[in-house]
């Protein structure tokens, strides 16, 4: 068999793990040829690949990122090869394509199997808010960096007696925020699928240094937001020119806390760090699972799936059912955090 393999979207760790899973299981396993296509769908369209041998994969189990490149591919782009999927899947003598990559990279895999393609996707994102699927790798490292970086905050957030706001990613979803912040003991716990409410989450920092506690600290995800109406800094705070900026959450909550309650409030945005670096143990395992089943998918003629964890196995699930929906934090898991709302 000839496989082909490509990363696609924001990278993460554990990428290279399943990239040289695919490499190990399909060339030692079955003798099959395996191709990685460079920056994702891109180099998919425009035949740029190289050969990948069990040399090309050695070392990279640890490493954060992605041999091949990733790239986010327009719209109009994978309408065409749409068009002549099956002609290309002929032209790059492919019996199998592997991509890799989040929400966006399984909807393409699934508009390119309609249309031919032998696809098997494997789902990546540090956000972990891919449906049909338990966990994504990446995820658990992402919380583990966003996890230290609390604990971190703390110490130096008592000795100046600080509000620290820590933003961490989740557009959509409140996955890292939810269980960093649980892991690292914040106080208050923000997250996209609820408003938050600033005068209750106030009151409670209030209290709390009125127990004679030194600092607090608030982790918020990204993509959270206020109830309407409620912060003074709404949009953005306006700099000495007139332009708005500080537009991201984290730094308008900082400026609403400090205004508030007047104590120093400081905005920490973790942003990419989440998702650079070595993958966690977890990570590299669940990894190297999805490219063993994904190889073996391919060799069972498993097309228009995705390798999904479900309880303690893998699985596959049809690429639709995995991207029909996001998977955001459900009411009975915020509760289980008690966070301020
Ligand atoms: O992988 C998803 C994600 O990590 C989001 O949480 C974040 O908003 C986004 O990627 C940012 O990605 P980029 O800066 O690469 O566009």
């Amino acid at each position: 068999m000839r496989i082909g393999v490509l990363t696609a979207g924001g990278d993460c760790p554990g990428l290279n793990a399943v990239i040289r899973s695919v490499v190990h299981r399909a060339l030692t396993g079955h003798g099959d040829e395996v191709i990685g296509f460079e920056d994702g769908f891109k180099g998919l369209l425009e035949h740029r690949y190289r050969k990948l041998d069990l040399d090309s994969v050695s070392g990279i189990l640890a490493r954060g990122g992605t041999i091949l490149g990733s790239a986010r591919l327009e719209r109009g782009r994978l309408d065409e090869a749409c068009g002549h999927a099956e002609e290309l899947s002929r032209e790059l003598g492919l019996d199998a394509l592997i991509p890799i990559g989040g929400e966006g990279t399984l909807t393409a895999a699934r508009m390119l199997s309609d249309a031919g393609m032998p696809v098997v996707g494997v789902p990546k994102t540090i956000d972990n808010d891919i449906s049909a699927t338990d966990r994504t790798f990446g995820f658990d490292t992402a919380v583990g960096v966003a996890t230290e970086a609390l604990d971190r905050l703390k110490t130096t957030a008592e000795s100046h007696q600080r509000v620290m706001v820590v933003e961490v990613m989740g557009r959509h979803a409140g996955w890292i925020a939810l269980e960093s912040g649980m892991a690292g003991g914040a106080h208050g716990i923000l997250l996209p699928e609820r408003p938050f409410q600033i005068d209750a989450l106030c009151a409670m920092i209030e209290e709390r240094f009125a127990r004679g506690k030194k600092f607090a600290v608030v982790c918020v995800a990204e993509g959270a937001h206020p109830a309407e109406g409620t912060m003074r800094y709404e949009k953005g705070a306006i700099d000495q020119y007139g332009h708005e900026r500080f537009t991201g959450i984290g730094n308008r909550l900082a400026a609403e806390l400090e205004h508030r309650l007047g104590k120093e409030a400081r905005p920490v945005i973790l942003g990419h760090v989440q998702r650079g670096g070595t993958p966690t143990a977890y990570d590299r395992v669940l990894a190297t699972r999805f490219g063993w089943h994904a190889v073996e998918a391919a060799h069972e003629r498993q097309f228009g799936k995705m390798t999904a964890l479900r309880g303690n196995d893998i699985t596959l699930v049809p690429l639709a059912e995995a991207t029909a929906a996001l998977k955001t934090v459900p009411g009975h898991r915020m509760s289980e955090a008690e966070s301020v709302y």
